[in-house]
């Protein structure tokens, strides 16, 4: 038996890199269509509120079709599960309407030049909000980071303010949804991908009545015709490509972390945000200044010495 052991354990370890593996790909292609088809939707309909809140509603109702027609076993959850999602809801809701924001105010690469250093808010907050100390290294490769995502900035042509506070808010409050999603789903037995099920069902309701309060349905309607009028019945098609590819990246994202350590869960996140970024400027054309794409590397770099200091 020991004998079968040593041979069964490398297999099964390889099986499992594979299939993170797979679970990576999958997660990257799935959100760089996502942000493509989001962003030519805000182009010709810059309403982000509306369009954050029909992802979830997508995401909602692929779900409870999935459920009903038995294509996914419904979880199985109490009280207390929602209680604990609650947070979790509070702080995906921000971070997605916040990048949304963002996204619709400046080129996408921009808005993921700046959630590359979620990795330095998630120092920040553990150190000063859960008292947890790193090594010197750790500190260190925020500099980097820091300083990339601040020469990017200033030599943004297109530089935003709103753009930019939306995808720094976003990188707070993700770094919170992750914490607190890893402490809800360590112990219960619902699976990654009800677990995120949940979370856009809840996440939906807290948002519908802000998104009402923002935007409204006088201003959806008249966008609405207008876009249409633009773009042509495709503008539909646009709309619901990106709901359905976002509620589809972050169910593989969220497979994903079920079965990794956020920290690695990060690392897999900055190098999807290479990816999306190199998309976005090729399908976009989005001009790039020498020194703006010098600060988006240094960042980048700066979240790799980041994990790497962290291991
Ligand atoms: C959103 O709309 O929620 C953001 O685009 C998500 O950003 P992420 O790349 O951090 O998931």
């Amino acid at each position: 038996r020991p004998l079968d052991i040593n041979i069964e354990l490398p297999d099964k370890q390889a099986a499992q890199k594979i299939k993170i593996g797979i679970y990576f790909a999958t997660w990257w292609a799935l959100n760089v269509v996502f942000n493509i088809y989001n962003k030519k939707v805000l182009n010709a309909f810059p309403y982000p509120w509306l369009t954050s809140t029909l992802s979830l509603a997508c995401g909602s109702l692929m779900m409870l079709i999935s459920w009903a027609t038995r294509v996914a076993d419904a979880p199985k959850t109490d009280f207390e599960f929602w209680k604990t999602l609650f947070p979790v809801a509070v702080a995906h809701t921000i971070g997605h309407v916040a990048a949304t924001v963002s996204m619709s105010k400046v080129a996408v690469s921009f808005t993921h030049i700046i959630k590359s250093s979620e990795p330095a808010f998630s120092v920040l907050v553990s150190r000063f909000l859960l008292g947890e100390t790193f090594p010197v290294p750790v500190y260190l490769s925020l500099a980097p980071i820091i300083g990339g995502c601040a020469l990017a900035a200033v030599t943004e042509l297109n530089f935003n303010m709103t753009g930019f506070m939306g995808a720094m808010i976003s990188n707070l409050a993700f770094v919170f949804r992750n914490i607190f999603s890893k402490k809800g789903m360590k112990g219960n037995s619902v699976s990654g991908m009800n677990y995120y099920a949940c979370l856009s069902m809840l996440s939906l309701l807290i948002l519908t009545p802000f998104a009402i309060a923002m935007e409204g349905p006088q201003m959806w309607a008249a966008g609405w015709q207008n876009a249409l009028a633009q773009i042509g019945p495709n503008f539909i098609w646009w709309v619901a490509a990106q709901s359905i590819f976002y509620q589809l990246y972050n169910q593989v994202s969220y497979m994903s972390l079920d079965q990794i350590s956020p920290l690695t869960f990060s690392i897999g996140n900055t190098m999807k945000r290479i990816s999306v970024i190199v998309s976005s400027i090729i399908i976009f054309h989005t001009p790039v200044q020498p020194f703006n794409a010098l600060g988006a590397a240094i960042a980048i770099l700066g979240t790799f010495l980041y994990s790497q200091a962290k291991q």
